[in-house]
This record gives C-alpha cells, sequence and structure tokens, in this order.
C-alpha cells in the first residue's frame, strides 16, 4: 500500500515536470517567435537610421557648402599612376586609364565645378607645348589640379615653370627629375596656394629606390563667387 502511495506521487511529480516542461519549451519557443517579429516589421516598416554617408572625394573632413572637395594623389614610383578627385567625382586614375607618365593636370570651372578638360603631359620625353597650348584654356577663375606621376620635369621649360608660379606654386621653380608633386592652384590667384606638396627625389631619402614617396593631399578650396 506505502509502495504504491509512492508510486503514485512519483508518477504525479514525473506528470507536472513533463508537462511543465513541455509548456515552457512551447511558450519560450512561441515568445521567441513574437519577438522576432518584431525585429521584422521594424526592420521592414520603421524607416531606418540615417546611412553613414562618406565624404566627397573620402575626404576625412566634410567640406562645407562654399567649398569643393578634392583629394590628389601623386603616382607611386613609375608603378601606380597618380589620381585627381575633384567635389566627388574621380577625374584622373589609374582605373579610368587617362593618366601617364609626367604632368597630369584637370582645369576645371572655379565657380561651377564643371570639368573644363584632363590630359597627361610626358615631361620626360615629350614635347612641352603640349602643354603651353592646353594651358592656355585656363580662363581667369579656373582652378588646376596637377598630380606628378614618375618624371614631372625633364622637359619642363621657364615658360611652363612660371605658368604654375602664377598660378600659386612655390615650387614649379625647383621641380627636377623624379621628384614627386602635387598641387591645386587657380588662375588669378593673388596669394600663393596652400594646397601643393612636394618631395625631392633624394637617394638618401627616397622610400623607393630611384623615387621618393607617394604625396596625398586632401582639402575643401572655396568656390569662387563670381
Ligand atoms: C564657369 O561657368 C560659368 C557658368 O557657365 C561661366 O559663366 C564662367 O565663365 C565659367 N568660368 C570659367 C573659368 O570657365
Amino acid at each position: 500500500m506505502r509502495a504504491t502511495g509512492v508510486l503514485r506521487i512519483l508518477v504525479a511529480l514525473f506528470t507536472i515536470a513533463t508537462t511543465w516542461l513541455f509548456a515552457s519549451t512551447y511558450f519560450s519557443h512561441t515568445g521567441m517567435k513574437s519577438i522576432n517579429v518584431k525585429k521584422w516589421l521594424r526592420s521592414h516598416i520603421e524607416p531606418k537610421q540615417t546611412p553613414i554617408t562618406q565624404n566627397k572625394c573620402s575626404n576625412r573632413r566634410l567640406c562645407p557648402e562654399h567649398t569643393f572637395a578634392f583629394r590628389i594623389v601623386s603616382g607611386a614610383a613609375n608603378v601606380v599612376g597618380p589620381s585627381i578627385c575633384f567635389d566627388g567625382n574621380v577625374l584622373m586614375s589609374n582605373v579610368k586609364n587617362n593618366v601617364g607618365r609626367g604632368l597630369n593636370v584637370a582645369l576645371v570651372n572655379g565657380t561651377t565645378g564643371q570639368l573644363i578638360k584632363i590630359d597627361s603631359f610626358d615631361m620626360y620625353s615629350g614635347d612641352v607645348n603640349n602643354l603651353l597650348n592646353f594651358m592656355k584654356a585656363a580662363d581667369q577663375g579656373t582652378l588646376v589640379l596637377v598630380a606628378s606621376y614618375d618624371d614631372p620635369a625633364t622637359k619642363l621649360n621657364d615658360e611652363a615653370r612660371k605658368l604654375f608660379t602664377d598660378l600659386g606654386s612655390s615650387h614649379a621653380s625647383d621641380l627636377a627629375f623624379r621628384d614627386n608633386w602635387i598641387f591645386l592652384g587657380g588662375k588669378g590667384l593673388k596669394h600663393k596656394s596652400p594646397f601643393e606638396q612636394y618631395l625631392k627625389n633624394n637617394e638618401k631619402t627616397n622610400k623607393y629606390d630611384g623615387w621618393p614617396e607617394v604625396l596625398e593631399m586632401e582639402g575643401c578650396v572655396p568656390k569662387k563667387i563670381e
């Protein structure tokens, strides 16, 4: 009699336990489901958080409204071409397949930011007159962006150097064989451009055997108000 009593209690406990287990599993399951539905609704119906937008030209700093963002990178030795980005558009790069050894130059309307023209000029074996003719298109208010690749200077003459100096360059007069140079200047600029970097080709300090380290410059250039 006693043994059956104990057995009954055990059976009852077992039933309660399995019921509880089943119920807890079931309810926690549906509970999970309802959370998932909420999540699903949230991700599909509620507006997404504002995405992190990239600054123009991947600049670290967001450029103010009255300026154009730009980024200029020089060539790396004679291996990787330079790149010029202006107002969010890559104007010249290896990928665009429109860069070359020498000087890579982009002319941009300083008021509207519209591209006027681009070209690259071989300064080792090319004709400097091609560069001089190209630069004639730079009217008052034109922005001039320049990136060197390999050799920017062998064929550079006084006339071409003066032209860049007049655009605000501090180093155009010193440019020599395989120096690195990046520059943003403007036709009609009355002072030196703050947007210029220059590295001399120097065996002792060169990063690569025959070439100095790559130069990179980003910034915000004020729009010209007419
Ligand atoms: C820039 O564009 C404006 C509007 O089209 C034009 O009036 C002006 O002459 C242009 N400036 C240059 C330097 O091209």
